[in-house]
């Protein structure tokens, strides 16, 4: 089996101003400039893709977006497409990030469609799934997620253009996480679910601290970090859990 290289990518979310942004991104390619054996990514707000790309430049880490839209082009206020998204210089695009689904109330056939559009524009799709709090109570997790995981991903999903990302919602911005047990039995009922090879990251609430018992796991192929990937430190910490 190909190595799946892992890879660490930090979901900045509604943070940022220029100022701030512009420094935590030269922080990261400068760091970044040190041996490390995982991909790097990052994913800021649509208003500052520019001003962070401009910081990438010439560095190994790559521009995502945090959202798409469907369609290409058109009378969509507010929307950006997956088009402008690599036009803006990114490689990857989140869709179906749990913020979405529950506070837009973006659903399966939504993420599906946005994850063609990443595909239409030649973006790699990183689709993200997980389950509520009362799901996993309701040991209803994994029947949710495979569910998610069958209405939303295409046909056409390869090792190249799609990545999978759980994230299980009660454990995202709460310092909670699930056992290490939980994220194994996840992590591998998706596996038999996505092309051979395609990775699998885990998000919610990962820091310096858990990252390198999370990432040791057979099927964790890296990690979608929210709060933490806004300190350099933090992030670049995560991303030496992977060594
Ligand atoms: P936190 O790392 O802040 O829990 O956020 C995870 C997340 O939602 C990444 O997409």
């Amino acid at each position: 089996m190909a190595e799946r290289k892992r890879l660490v990518a930090g979901n900045w979310k509604m943070n940022g101003l220029r100022a701030d942004a512009l420094a935590l991104a030269r922080n990261v390619v400068a760091r970044a400039r040190q041996p490390h054996r995982c991909e790097l990514l990052v994913c800021p707000p649509a208003t500052l893709l520019a001003v962070v790309g401009e910081a990438l430049a010439g560095s190994d880490v790559a521009l995502g977006g945090q959202d798409c839209h469907a369609e290409p082009k058109g009378a969509f206020t507010g929307c950006i497409s997956a088009e402008m998204l690599k036009d803006a210089g990114c490689s990857h695009a989140i869709v179906g990030h749990s913020e979405r689904r529950h506070t837009c109330g973006e659903t399966d056939a939504d993420v599906r469609a946005k994850t063609l559009a990443g595909w239409r524009a030649g973006l790699i799709a990183i689709v993200c799934v997980g389950e509520i709090r009362a799901e996993r109570e309701g040991g209803r997790a994994m029947s949710v997620v495979e569910a998610q995981i069958a209405g939303s991903l295409p046909d056409g999903a390869t090792s190249q253009n799609l990545i999978v990302a759980y994230e299980p919602v009660w454990a995202i911005g709460t310092g909670l996480t699930p056992t290490m047990a939980d994220i194994a039995e996840m992590h591998a009922a998706i596996r038999a679910r996505v092309p051979l090879d395609a990775r699998i990251l885990y998000g919610g609430s990962v820091n310096p601290k858990n990252a390198g018992e999370i990432l040791a796991l057979e099927d964790v192929d890296g990690a979608l970090v929210g709060g933490a990937s806004l300190k350099a430190d933090d992030f670049w910490a995560i991303a030496q859990a992977c060594e």
